[in-house]
């Protein structure tokens, strides 16, 4: 049997954690806030770790949530803002978790097609004529699943339509701070848009586990989310929200990004580079950050069960299809096509191996 290679979750490898910094920032935290850290309470967050990103995004601390994860930050304000029968935007494709919690809280989740500089702006004013969604979901920096990045022009078009039409942007950046090549773009929130909510998380530049996510939107609505959680887990994890804060405090977390992006930018260039040598008729997708390369493959291209015969060749495979919502027109979604490669958590030798066993089965 040959080793298997895992093309499927975006988690980061075990040797990006920084355990034992980590570590003693947890002990740290603990030790010297236990009233505050080991007791209930603070709904909104840890106040210091919520006082150092209002800092950092210009907001006040009462626009700031710090919660369990971006996820149940996404699923908390599903829950505040999706109405019966309502809809949800997102890219097609789509975060896939995110796709099935807008799903389980009720949503018509309509995906409008992404193009290489993010969303297609011409079909989601299309979509706008027909109607509006509670909200549209993005993930503008080196997109889940696909890599796109979106571009300036579109960023604040989407703030503008959000404004002429009231609804709801919601811009999840967990990827953003980890560019391995050109110039960040502008924040969606940095438009001015009213109606925009910034969602981000340490999970993937400290570790996922410790379920530390933020998010940062009007005072108003931060406060509804914080009712809800309130009503969901009483009180957030304090302990692993100081540790973060502690972390930062102690000056550790550009040093640890920087060093995440050595790690990963040249598993980045194997992955591209294999691509366009292994599947020189895709369409390819190839960011300058983040956690994934994608493929479209072409129309031709043999895609029945390529989930199932991959895995007879050792090679896991997420279906295509989990990250496409409702199609927009009539028009049935590419999914069979679509090949998410994340390469954070795979070497080199086995990203070569891995995408010649891809093409091998095409
Ligand atoms: C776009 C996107 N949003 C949210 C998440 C979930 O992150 P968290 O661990 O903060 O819940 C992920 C995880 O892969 C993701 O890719």
């Amino acid at each position: 049997m040959s080793e298997k290679i895992v093309f499927t979750r975006g988690v980061p490898p075990p040797e990006a954690f920084p355990t034992g910094d980590l570590g003693e920032c947890f002990d740290a935290a603990v030790r010297e806030d236990a009233n505050v850290v080991l007791q209930y309470g603070q709904q909104q967050g840890y106040p210091p770790l919520r006082r150092a990103l209002a800092a950092e995004y210009g907001v006040e601390e009462s626009e700031v949530m710090v919660g369990n994860g971006s996820l149940q930050l996404q699923d908390l304000l599903s829950a505040h803002l999706i109405t019966p029968s309502g809809a949800v935007f997102t890219e097609q494709p789509s975060y896939d978790r995110a796709i099935a919690t807008f799903r389980r809280r009720g949503a018509r989740t309509v995906g409008i097609p992404l193009e290489e500089d993010g969303i297609s702006v011409e079909k989601l004013e299309e979509a706008l004529e027909k109607e509006v969604p509670a909200f549209l979901y993005l993930v503008p920096d080196f997109q889940n699943p696909a890599g796109a990045t979106l571009s300036l022009e579109k960023r604040r078009r989407v703030v503008e339509l959000s404004e002429e039409h009231g609804f709801w942007v919601v811009e999840d950046i967990p990827y953003r701070k980890l560019r391995y090549a050109g110039e960040d773009l502008p924040l969606l929130r940095s438009f001015g848009g009213s109606r925009v909510v910034t969602i981000s998380s340490f999970s993937k530049l400290l570790s996922p586990g410790i379920r530390v996510g933020f998010a940062l939107g009007p005072a108003g609505l931060i406060s509804a989310l914080t009712r809800l959680g309130e009503y969901t887990y009483l009180s957030p994890v304090l302990p692993t929200q100081a540790a973060v804060s502690e972390y930062i405090e102690r000056g550790w977390l550009e040093p640890n990004i920087e060093r995440l992006k050595e790690l990963y930018s040249p598993r980045l260039s194997t992955m591209a580079e294999a691509v366009r040598r292994e599947l020189p008729d895709a369409q390819a997708f190839i960011p300058d950050g983040g956690f994934f390369v994608s493929v479209m493959l072409p129309e031709g291209a043999n895609t029945e069960n390529l989930v199932g015969r991959a895995k007879d060749v050792d090679l896991v495979l997420t279906p295509g299809s989990a990250f496409f919502a409702d199609p927009l027109d009539d028009e049935p979604a590419a999914g069979d096509r679509f090949v998410r490669l994340p390469f954070c958590a795979v070497t080199p030798e086995q990203i070569d191996e891995g995408v010649k066993r891809l093409a091998g089965l095409l």
